[in-house]
């Protein structure tokens, strides 16, 4: 039996399957043929053994608690890079010359404004709902106001456009939300700014007066929004690729993923967090309680923050982000009883044998949303700030789906309902 030949030996037949290895190595058996050849399928509910593709766009080793975009590592591109670089990185495959990031930045800058009308659509919303909501509603409509982008076959020129109008658009359509949920003046896009200072004047100014940019805030956002940038094929992404598989638009398949991401165990977690640690501090900071409710099978309370489908070391951003986390709130001289508080939660879970023995540690969701709130975010926008920060990976996804002409996703099952039976005669 070669290197790259698995077998499948079953009722006295042996099959010989295909083993892919990946550029890391990564071993991979190919059952495209096995339902032709054996008239078995495989089952794996929650998909957590079965690989829906090969990728060339991120890798990540979830026992070594490496996470590298397009090669590079995410510790790297932190240290030396930009959100908007690694952007380009993710969607196009290597990092731009100077030339090429200087027509990326403007090819972004020129559709930062929303035509009018999403507005009055979004006039229609509550001032009170969910920003996760009404984000992939706003993202969807842009199918009603940019029509070419219904055909994703159609020239790469279109398919470049409306990759621009989404980066472009997202930040304008986020800050719209916050504004509206605290009765501010929608603001308008600034061109001349770079990509996150934009975003923070569009939360944070007012009409009324200058919006002083704070180099702390933009620097701590850019980081974060680099190490949420992509994460390989979890729900999310998934999603995205099942979408954009029906050959439907890019922005419906953007605005399904955004609504994958919205799910407390997915994106979600970052805000339901917050919300636990705040239960916490209100309780008197009392962790050991949360820490057995946690483990407690007939509770459906867990850990949020913790535990990973794919990482079972640290989750490499959750360092980075830990570490940002102490200088943010140094810098800004915010002393938050809540970082304390994750401290003690994580010190006393990582020595737990329950967390120990599943391999549950923090994840990028942990520490997230105390650096967030210092910012100055509300709780609700986290998810939001997490969708801005997986855009590119989500288009580099989809992207790379389209260039393979991958066929439209569509999974098999095994029945196991009612076998044939009569209508019943009156
Ligand atoms: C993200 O996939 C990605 O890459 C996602 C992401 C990305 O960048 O796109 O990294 C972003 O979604 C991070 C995860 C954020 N979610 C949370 O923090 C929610 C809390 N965590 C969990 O619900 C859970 O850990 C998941 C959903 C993240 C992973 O779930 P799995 O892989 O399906 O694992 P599981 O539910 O089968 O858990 C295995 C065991 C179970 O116990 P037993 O049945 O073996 O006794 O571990 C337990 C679980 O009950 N467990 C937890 C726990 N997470 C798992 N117990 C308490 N607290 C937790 N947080």
């Amino acid at each position: 039996m070669s290197e790259n030949t698995a077998q499948l030996t079953y009722q006295g037949n042996t099959y010989d399957l295909p083993v892919v290895k990946g550029s890391e190595d990564e071993l991979g058996v190919d059952i495209s043929k096995l339902r032709a050849t054996s008239g078995l399928i495989t089952l794996d509910v929650g998909f957590k053994n079965t690989g829906s593709t090969t990728s060339e766009v991120t890798f990540l080793d979830g026992e070594k608690g490496i996470l590298r975009y397009r090669g590079y590592s995410i510790e790297d591109l932190c240290e030396h890079s930009t959100f908007s670089e690694v952007a380009y990185l993710l969607i196009n495959g290597e990092l731009p010359t100077a030339q090429e990031f200087e027509q990326f930045k403007v090819d972004i800058s020129r559709h930062t404004l929303v035509h009018e009308n999403v507005r009055k659509i979004f006039d229609g919303f509550p001032a009170d709902a969910h920003p996760m909501g009404v984000l992939s509603s706003l993202v969807t409509s842009l199918t009603a106001f940019h029509p070419e982008s219904l055909d994703p076959n159609r020239d790469p020129k279109m398919v470049d456009l409306t990759i621009h109008r989404l980066i472009a658009k997202l930040p304008t359509l986020a800050s719209w939300v916050y504004k509206k949920s605290i009765g501010h003046p929608l603001m308008y896009p600034e061109n001349k700014l770079g990509y996150i200072e934009n975003f923070m004047k569009m939360m944070f100014g007012l009409p009324v007066e200058d919006y002083e940019i704070d180099p702390i805030l933009v620097d701590a956002l850019d980081k974060l929004l680099i190490l949420h940038a992509d994460h390989e094929q979890n729900c999310s992404a998934a999603t995205v690729r099942v979408v954009g598989s029906s050959q439907a638009s890019l922005y419906v398949a953007i605005a399904a993923g955004i609504n994958a991401l919205w799910g407390p165990l997915h994106g979600g977690a970052n805000q339901a967090v917050i919300e636990m640690l705040e239960d916490i501090h209100a309780s008197g900071g009392n962790v050991d309680k949360f820490i057995e409710k946690a483990k407690d099978p007939e509770d459906p309370f867990r850990l949020m923050g913790f535990g990973h489908r794919v990482y079972k070391n640290f989750d490499p951003r959750a360092k980075i982000i830990k570490k940002h986390a102490d200088a943010v709130l140094d810098k800004l001289g915010i002393n938050d009883p809540l970082l304390e508080i994750a401290k003690g939660l994580e010190e006393k879970a990582l020595n737990d044998e329950y967390f120990k023995a599943r391999k549950l540690y923090p994840n990028v969701d942990f520490y997230s949303g105390i650096i967030y709130k210092a910012m100055g975010f509300p709780t609700e926008m986290f998810t939001v700030l997490f969708a801005l920060g997986r855009l590119p990976g989500w288009i580099a996804q989809w992207k790379e789906s389209r260039n393979l002409n991958q066929p439209i996703s569509r999974p098999r099952q095994i029945y196991t309902g009612e076998v044939a039976r009569p209508y019943p005669t009156k």
